[in-house]
């Protein structure tokens, strides 16, 4: 276990289903107060009760739709009241599995498309993370994380607005943490590889995450739980001179 979390507030948007729900549950583990934020409120409060259950933190879910800014603070000013503080946001949150997303080529995406995309995974960093910036700057303490994606490393046709919007998430990474360095608040960005995060997955699926196999040094399906590691890792102070970076974390398919 990463020492120095415990006490930590973290709040994990999109943690009620696959990869976030696996870090609300890492964060419990690691001894931190955790916040499941995500659209589909129910998901977030049952995420909520199972790392009560199961890791013993105290925890919140929070039904918060990252794009809409109202939304977002009043996620800030829950977790305050609850909690007190706001010492970790994973900016998590994309339209992905749960959420379906057209999958064809660049004709075949409908602008409508492209806009609310764009508005859930790159506004939503932009918004999730105005709402804890005040919290962070006035205890001079704070660590960001942003999902991005090895698609952007490589291209991956049939989603041009997916990959597009995971390559803003690491230039609004270096430039946060431009903005935020002066406050001590380090943020950094994870490119996970392609991993097997759906709940109930088809064969189709299935056979999508084995093929990703052939792309990698370690050979084998990524799962949830091989993204833990370096979340936490840059959650904790073990990473405090760390920041504008992007750790690939997919089994050594991107080498940069
Ligand atoms: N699974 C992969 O292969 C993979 C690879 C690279 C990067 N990622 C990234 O990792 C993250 C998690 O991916 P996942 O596979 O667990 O996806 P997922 O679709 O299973 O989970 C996304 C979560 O975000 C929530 N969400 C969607 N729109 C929201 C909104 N407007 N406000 C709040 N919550 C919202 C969903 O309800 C869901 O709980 C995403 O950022 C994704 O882009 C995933």
């Amino acid at each position: 276990m990463i020492e120095g979390l415990k006490d930590k507030v973290a709040i994990v948007t999109g943690g009620g289903h696959g990869i976030g729900k696996t870090y609300c549950l890492g964060f419990g583990r690691a001894g931190a107060s955790v916040v499941t934020a995500d659209i589909d409120g129910p998901a977030a409060e049952a995420v909520a009760s199972q790392v009560a259950k199961e890791t013993g933190a105290k925890s919140l879910g929070l039904s918060v739709d990252v794009a809409d800014e109202e939304s977002t603070k009043a996620m800030a000013a829950a977790t305050i009241e609850r909690f007190g503080r706001i010492d970790i946001l994973v900016n998590n949150a994309a339209i992905f599995a749960t959420i379906p997303m057209n999958r064809g080529g660049i004709e075949t995406i409908d602008p409508k498309e492209w806009d609310r995309l764009m508005a859930v995974n790159l506004k939503g960093l932009f918004f999730c993370s105005r709402a804890v910036l005040p919290a962070m700057r006035a205890r001079k303490s704070g660590k960001i994380i942003n999902i991005s994606s090895s698609t952007v490393f490589s291209g991956s046709a049939g989603r041009i607005h997916y990959v597009t919007s995971k390559a803003g998430v690491i230039g609004f990474t270096r430039t946060l943490a431009r903005e935020a360095g002066e406050d001590n608040i380090q943020v950094n960005a994870i490119a996970p590889g392609s991993t097997l995060s759906e709940e109930n997955p088809t064969e189709d699926i299935l056979r999508f995450r084995r093929l990703q196999v052939q792309g990698r040094a370690l050979r084998r399906v990524q799962m949830p739980q091989d993204l833990v590691g370096a979340v936490l890792f840059l959650a904790s102070g073990l990473s405090d001179f760390m920041t504008g970076q992007t750790l690939s974390v997919d089994g050594g398919a991107a080498m940069r």
